[in-house]
């Protein structure tokens, strides 16, 4: 007798790009479009820390706990069906429910979740948001960080914008004093430009704001742009 499903197998983990999806791949990180809500959940859980919120300054309301954050950020394919038992029903019939694309919201942000390839674990997440000038913003969970794996996470979503969805420039703001995010966007081949002196974070500080743009020639737009998006000359 079949007693109940259980919680939903994830989608496969994207090789290529359709539908409003993007993967991407780089020396160590396997990055594609979060494919349900608990790969985005688990994106957000790896900046919800108090080191990265110091940079981020999220509503506090919008933050998992430590022990959430620790269970999301050990989950991987092989695991996740047994550590999603841990959330309410409710909650799991939420987190299984696959991302809709593309989001019919034009001022949206493209995510990408970033894998590490040799764990299989998420090392963090990036976004992009073409309205707003290309702004990047990028995350990596507390055990990930420190090892360069930020130069990649900034490298592949500038291809993201440059090479999938047809961008000539993408930019990103940082707190001036946040020198391991003004490292990774350097050592990616972003350069400081003009902007505004201070910025307000969500939960009102204001700080002092770095700014740098990275710009291409070659641009390009994959297949997981729908063709609606793609204006013909
Ligand atoms: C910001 C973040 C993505 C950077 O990634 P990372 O993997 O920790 O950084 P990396 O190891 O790639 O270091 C990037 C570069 O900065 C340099 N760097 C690191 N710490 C530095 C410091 N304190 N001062 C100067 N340079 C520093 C590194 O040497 C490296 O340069 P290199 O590649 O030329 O050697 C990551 O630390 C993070 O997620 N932090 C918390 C959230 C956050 O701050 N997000 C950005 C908000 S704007």
């Amino acid at each position: 007798m079949i007693r109940g499903l259980g919680p939903r197998r994830p989608q496969p983990v994207p090789v290529r790009c359709g539908g409003g999806r993007h993967a991407i791949r780089t020396a160590r990180l396997v990055l594609y479009t979060p494919r349900d809500h608990l790969d985005a959940e688990i994106g957000v859980a790896a900046g919800s820390d108090s080191d990265a919120q110091r940079w981020f300054g999220w509503n506090p309301d919008t933050l998992v706990t430590p022990e959430t954050a620790a269970h999301l950020l050990g989950i991987h394919d092989g695991n996740r069906a047994e550590r999603l038992r841990a959330f309410p029903r409710a909650v799991r019939r939420e987190l299984v429910r696959p991302v809709v694309l593309p989001d019919p919201d034009p001022r949206a942000a493209h995510r990408l979740l970033a894998v590490h390839a040799a764990t299989g674990l998420v090392a963090g997440m990036s976004s992009l948001t073409p309205g707003n000038g290309g702004a990047i913003g990028i995350q990596l969970a507390p055990d990930f960080r420190g090892r360069g794996l930020g130069t990649e996470l900034v490298e592949a979503t500038a291809r993201l914008g440059h090479e999938h969805l047809g961008l000539e420039s993408v930019s990103a703001g940082t707190e001036t004093s946040n020198h391991r995010c003004r490292g990774a966007l350097e050592a990616a081949g972003f350069v400081e430009c003009e902007g505004p002196a201070l910025h307000t974070l969500p939960d009102g500080r204001v700080v002092d704001s770095a700014w740098y743009e990275h710009e291409s020639a070659g641009t390009a737009r994959c297949a997981g742009v729908p063709a609606a998006a793609v204006t013909r000359v």
